[in-house]
């Protein structure tokens, strides 16, 4: 796709992955795109350049708008591969150019080439670039979601290109909000967004919050944000922050995700009963068994949700292996404002609950003790017990979801 002017004399001159499907093991049903920006000032600016596999299309896009050997600078917010894997070879293009970093950013960029060649400045919060009729000014943002993180605002253009954050993986020819509204929905974009903060920035809840607070406080005026993956917003350019500040706060929907997998069809046969315990105590369920939904969905849905139930059957007196993955993501993520349970099945010794619970307590999650484990095959008695297990899960998940409203 090519080149699009987001406001005067800046452009969007990034590369849409229709294709990508598995995202460092994160699965990305819509695709992606890598966003970077050309500033046209008297210095002209390049704010990130592309994935290495898509060098070619970047530099293309560049090229209907300006010889390389005319652009002075290259800010470089984030050095992971999927925004700096082409740095290479764009820097061999336009070597006369500077790079401003921040010193995180300046250390990841050694690694990964020859950086003796190259003119960078190190950058830290609050100093600013001026290019001609345009300002930039840089904001640190570490660990969210990368130690090297930053932002980069255009002042006078009241823009926030703000690499990862507020980004979506949405592959479409749409380039703002309002446009991905139109062909798609407000839900689906929003949606895309807690997907994306769920999956990768979940463990960064505080700092996401204290980050905001500083970019509020620095007074920036800002009527469009500019992320490095999937649209650009300019409808509603505050959402993005609105909906990480909710999320860091904790929100999730009354529902419960029960989040399973199944040997001999034991665990599964007691999500049906649970489930139904808990759509009748008016809280809304979602069933997800593991091996038939993407590491990354599954993780979403638990986000989505202030009650979890994890199901497993006992396998060699641990854990079910499908159900030890999500967990280790889980732990990974270090999730917080929900509550926990467990349920499963064994045959001769048990072991898959015990081991739940005990991961709960670790993650320093809240739970609803004890769980529910039943030998073989649920019995008639057993599905009551699990029913009313399902029962008295939703009322803990009703009581505990006050603390949020
Ligand atoms: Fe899109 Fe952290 O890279």
């Amino acid at each position: 796709m090519k080149a699009i002017e987001i406001k005067d004399g800046i452009y969007w001159v990034g590369a849409i992955d229709w294709a990508v499907r598995d995202f460092h093991g994160y699965v990305t049903p819509n695709g992606t795109t890598y966003n970077n920006y050309l500033i046209m000032d008297d210095e002209i600016t390049l704010v990130d350049t592309v994935k290495h596999d898509f060098a070619e299309i970047g530099l293309a896009n560049v090229r209907s708008l300006v010889d390389f050997s005319k652009i002075r600078n290259l800010v470089v917010n984030h050095v992971e591969n999927d925004h700096m894997g082409a740095l290479g070879i764009f820097m061999d293009l336009m070597p006369q150019a500077t790079i401003y970093t921040t010193g995180r950013g300046k250390q990841g960029m050694e690694r990964f080439f020859d950086i003796s060649r190259w003119n960078i400045k190190v950058v830290k919060t609050g100093d600013e670039l001026n290019i001609g009729r345009y300002t930039l000014q840089f904001i640190e943002t570490p660990m969210l979601h990368w130690p090297d993180s930053m932002m980069t605002y255009v002042k006078e253009a009241r823009l926030l290109i703000s690499q990862d954050a507020f980004g979506q993986h949405l592959a479409t020819t749409a380039r703002f909000d309002d446009e991905f509204i139109e062909c798609a929905s407000h839900a689906e974009l929003e949606d895309s967004v807690i997907d994306y903060y769920a999956n990768i920035l979940m463990p960064f809840g505080r700092l996401i919050k204290s980050k905001i607070k500083q970019i509020q406080e620095l007074g920036l005026e800002i009527d469009m944000i500019a992320p490095d993956h999937g649209i650009i917003w300019r409808k509603e350019p505050m959402r993005p922050l609105e909906m990480y500040l909710e999320m860091a706060d904790g929100k999730a929907s009354l529902r419960v995700a029960i989040i399973y997998d199944t040997m001999w069809h034991s665990t599964e046969i007691m999500t049906q009963p649970i489930m139904q315990g808990i759509k009748d105590e008016g809280v809304d369920c979602k069933v997800i068994k593991l091996r038939a939904t993407p590491m990354s969905v599954a993780i979403k849905e638990f986000w989505k949700s202030r009650g979890i139930l994890v199901g497993s059957p006992t396998l060699n007196n641990e854990v079910f292996p499908s159900v030890a993955e999500f967990i280790t993501h889980l732990r990974g993520l270090r999730p917080s404002n929900r509550i926990a349970g467990a349920f499963g099945s064994y045959g001769w010794g048990g072991g898959a609950v015990k081991w739940l619970y005990n991961e709960f307590q670790n993650m320093k999650l809240d739970m609803m003790e004890p769980g529910i484990q039943i030998q073989y095959r649920p019995s008639d008695e057993d599905e009551k017990k699990c029913y009313d297990f399902g029962r008295e899960f939703a009322k803990a998940v009703k009581e505990y979801h006050k603390n949020f409203e």
